[in-house]
């Protein structure tokens, strides 16, 4: 006879926070969000941190090189979807790793032959006033000079003319060896007054430039996730079909984790593909999933996962609790796998990560995710919202939306990550639609990472191992939910009169 589990399925808004005691060191200033992304042994240090608790979905409409670049500076980690070819995928991974903070690569090129009216038309095209004038006019080409919009008038140069007679030639143009750090560069940006400095390799060749007006933008990430060579980190999805070509592709590209990426992980198939990677490519930690109960953790846990993500069926895009009427509310779930995962720690001595992935609508499930155990998050929705994501920004009536698809819809069939027995999806798991458009990601996650901290300070938590063995959560009845919602006409809002 089937069995059935007593508990009901519950999910994220059924519960709140209970503040706890503050204690005075205890502030936004100096709570940390620092969490282990891999399996390690208990007391030692995790091959991998993330400053952030915060990984974006493997999804095609989520997660781009540059959502993983704008993440990465933020202290999160992306990983980039498997939903392409071999090969895009890991030219998204080497787009990622090849990204050197505040070294640029430059875009407005040309050559000195080149008239005046071609790099003003160059310059239109890029929106930027700096260009490089190449042999080539290539952005890798011998650096012959720089020319800025500030170095010609349509009105008092003859527009015909060559590049080469407003340029400043490399002569007369400071420039910097290949291994200057960037506060090297800064300094001397500052130091001599520059406003760019190019980056020549010993043959005279551009590698970048930077910029001043990016020095500010710089500073502004002191909690970057980066590998021992200082380059952002990346992950990548992967799948139990084409693993064995698709793995040491990512890994030559250089990604720094992977993930097997499944609507239900418990199965043999992820379990022989875990050991197939541990056996053959030991150093690259590997993340299985979607599960949502500790018997299936504890499954992927001895099978090798490095980490394992929770959530069947949570996801704002899915269908599949619809469709094949398989699921857990996301809290339960994270719930009974955090408990396996405790009790796998102290059965072995090795801690094995969770990753809360779906579900997440409001910045406060964040906090409520953590602290029922998740040591990270995964989210779409949230990440689609963004410029950085791949899908178009629309407008509407009431301003934009951005297009947001789930990986089983018609839109992404992505047949990889779904069990329909073929090689195709049969029915849909995942719809195509919009969300509300966020801006730019950093203001974004910032706010919502502002919300965490204020969130663990009222729980008296100065760091994330401390917010999930103190906190208190109380389940909220239909009326106390009511309650927690404003009560008045808002003043920005029509007035409806009831
Ligand atoms: P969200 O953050 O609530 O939008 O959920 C994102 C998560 O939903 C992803 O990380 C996947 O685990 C899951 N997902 C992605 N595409 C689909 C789909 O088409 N159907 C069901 N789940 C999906």
């Amino acid at each position: 006879m089937a069995q059935i589990i007593a508990e009901v399925s519950r999910t994220f808004n059924e519960f709140l926070l209970l503040p706890n005691r503050t204690r005075t060191d205890c502030s936004p200033a100096t709570v940390g969000l620092s969490t282990p992304l891999v399996r390690h042994v208990v007391g030692q240090q995790p091959a991998i941190e993330l400053g952030s608790p915060f990984t974006s979905a493997i999804m095609q409409a989520v997660s781009t090189p540059e959502l993983a670049i704008a993440l990465a500076r933020n202290g999160g980690l992306s990983f980039l979807h498997h939903n392409q070819s071999i090969q895009d995928q890991a030219a998204a991974v080497r787009q990622v790793k090849n990204f050197k903070a505040g070294f640029v690569t430059s875009d407005t090129n040309v050559r000195p032959d080149d008239s005046l009216c071609h790099l003003v038309a160059v310059m239109q095209r890029t929106g930027h006033s700096t260009a490089v004038v190449t042999h080539d006019g290539t952005a890798a080409g011998r650096l012959l000079g720089l020319v800025t919009s500030r170095d010609f008038h349509p009105q008092r140069h003859d527009l015909d003319g060559p590049v080469s007679s407003r340029m400043t030639a490399i002569a007369d143009l400071p420039h910097a060896s290949a291994d200057t750090t960037l506060s090297e560069a800064n300094a001397r940006l500052w130091d001599q007054r520059l406003d760019c400095l190019p980056v020549l390799d010993t043959e005279g060749h551009l590698q970048y430039l930077v910029f001043r007006s990016d020095y500010a933008d710089n500073k502004r990430f002191p909690n970057q996730a980066v590998d021992p060579a200082k380059r952002l980190r990346v992950g990548a999805g992967i799948n139990t079909h084409d693993y064995q070509e698709r793995v040491p592709a990512l890994l030559e590209a250089g990604a720094d984790a992977l993930c097997f990426d499944s609507s239900d992980g418990y199965s043999d198939w992820q379990a022989q593909a875990l050991t197939w990677v541990k056996k053959h490519y030991p150093e690259i930690p590997t993340g299985g999933g979607n599960v949502v109960d500790g018997e299936a953790f504890t499954f992927l846990a001895e099978a090798g996962a490095d980490f394992v993500k929770v959530g069947v069926g949570g996801g704002s895009i899915c269908i599949t609790r619809d469709q094949k009427g398989i699921g857990r509310g996301q809290a339960s779930a994270v719930l009974d796998v955090a408990a396996a995962r405790d009790a796998f720690r102290d059965r072995t001595g090795e801690y094995v990560p969770i990753c809360s992935d779906g579900g997440l609508v409001h910045d406060y499930h964040v906090a409520v995710a953590l602290a029922m155990g998740a040591d990270f998050v995964m989210m779409g929705r949230y990440f689609a919202r963004f410029d950085q994501a791949a899908g178009a920004k629309l407008p509407t009536r009431d301003g934009f939306v951005k297009e947001y698809w789930g990986e089983g819809s018609n839109r992404a069939r992505n047949w990889q990550r779904y069990g329909q027995g073929a090689q195709g999806l049969i029915f849909e798991e995942g719809v195509d639609g919009y969300v509300p458009y966020a801006g730019d990601l950093n203001e974004g996650l910032a706010l919502t990472i502002a919300k965490l901290k204020t969130t663990m300070v009222s729980c008296g938590s100065a760091t994330l191992p401390e917010f999930q063995s103190t906190a208190r959560l109380t389940l909220v009845s239909d009326q106390s939910f009511q309650e927690s919602h404003a009560n008045v006409t808002l003043r920005d809002a029509p007035a409806t009169i009831a």
